[in-house]
C-alpha cells in the first residue's frame, strides 16, 4: 500500500528543502513580510497532507498560496486521491514564485494555481471538502463565513495561526466554538491550526 510519505518524489522534497532553507534565512536576516515566504514548519505540512487525504471525497483549496511551500504538501493528498488542488494568491511577485515552485517540483499536474483575491472566485464553488486558509488574519472571519456554508458533512476549513495570532483571532476562535454547523478544536502544531469539522445537517 502507498502511504503519504514513504514515496515523495526527489524534485519535491529538493523543492521543499531549499524553501525550508531560504525561510529560515529570511526570518532571520529581517527581510520584509512583502517579500519572505512566510510559510508553514514541515510538521504542520504533513499534518495537512493527512488531513486532506482523509476528507471526504470533494475539492481541496488553499486560501494563501505565497511561494508554494504548504501547497507541496497538499499536493501529496491531491495525487493520492487522483483530484487537484487549487490555490489562491493575491500577489503577482508571490504567484510568479509558486509558479516556479510547481514547475520545479513537477507538481503542474496535481495544483491550480489561481492568481487573484480568493474571496472573488470563491462564489464560483458549489462544494468544498477540504480548505486551508493562511491569509492575512484580518480576513478570517470574512473567510471563515463564505467558507463554512460550503463545506460538505465531514469536510475541513483548516486555518493557521490560532496560537501565533490567539489574540486576535479570539474572537473568531469563540465564534467557531458557537457555530452549530461545525465540531471546532484549536491544536498545538506549529502555529496553531483550528480545525473545524462540517456536521450532517439536522433532519
Ligand atoms: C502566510 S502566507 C501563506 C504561506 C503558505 N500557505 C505556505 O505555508 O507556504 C499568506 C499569503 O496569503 C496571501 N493572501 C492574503 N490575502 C489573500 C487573499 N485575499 N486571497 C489570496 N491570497 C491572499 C498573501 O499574499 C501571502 O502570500
Amino acid at each position: 500500500m502507498k502511504t503519504l510519505f514513504s514515496d515523495i518524489p526527489k524534485p519535491i522534497l529538493d523543492r521543499m528543502q531549499a524553501m525550508e532553507e531560504q525561510d529560515a534565512r529570511d526570518r532571520s536576516d529581517g527581510t520584509s513580510d512583502l517579500k519572505r515566504l512566510r510559510q508553514i514548519p514541515p510538521e504542520t505540512g504533513m499534518f495537512l497532507a493527512l488531513l486532506a487525504s482523509s476528507s471526504p471525497p470533494g475539492p481541496l483549496l488553499e486560501i494563501g498560496t505565497s511561494a508554494g511551500y504548504s501547497a507541496l504538501w497538499l499536493s501529496l493528498a491531491s495525487k493520492l486521491r487522483g483530484s487537484r488542488l487549487v490555490t489562491y494568491e493575491l500577489l503577482p511577485e508571490k504567484a510568479e514564485m509558486a509558479r516556479e515552485t510547481f514547475k520545479k517540483a513537477a507538481v503542474e499536474d496535481a495544483i491550480e494555481l489561481v492568481h487573484g483575491d480568493a474571496r472573488g472566485h470563491l462564489s464560483e464553488l458549489e462544494e468544498i471538502a477540504f480548505c486551508f486558509l493562511d491569509a492575512e488574519k484580518e480576513m478570517y472571519v470574512e473567510f471563515y463565513e463564505l467558507l463554512v456554508p460550503k463545506l460538505i458533512p465531514g469536510g475541513l476549513l483548516v486555518a493557521d495561526n490560532f496560537t501565533s495570532h490567539a489574540e486576535t483571532l479570539a474572537p473568531l476562535l469563540k465564534q467557531a466554538r458557537k457555530d452549530k454547523t461545525v465540531d471546532a478544536v484549536v491544536l498545538p502544531v506549529g502555529k496553531g491550526l483550528l480545525v473545524c469539522r462540517k456536521l450532517e445537517p439536522d433532519g
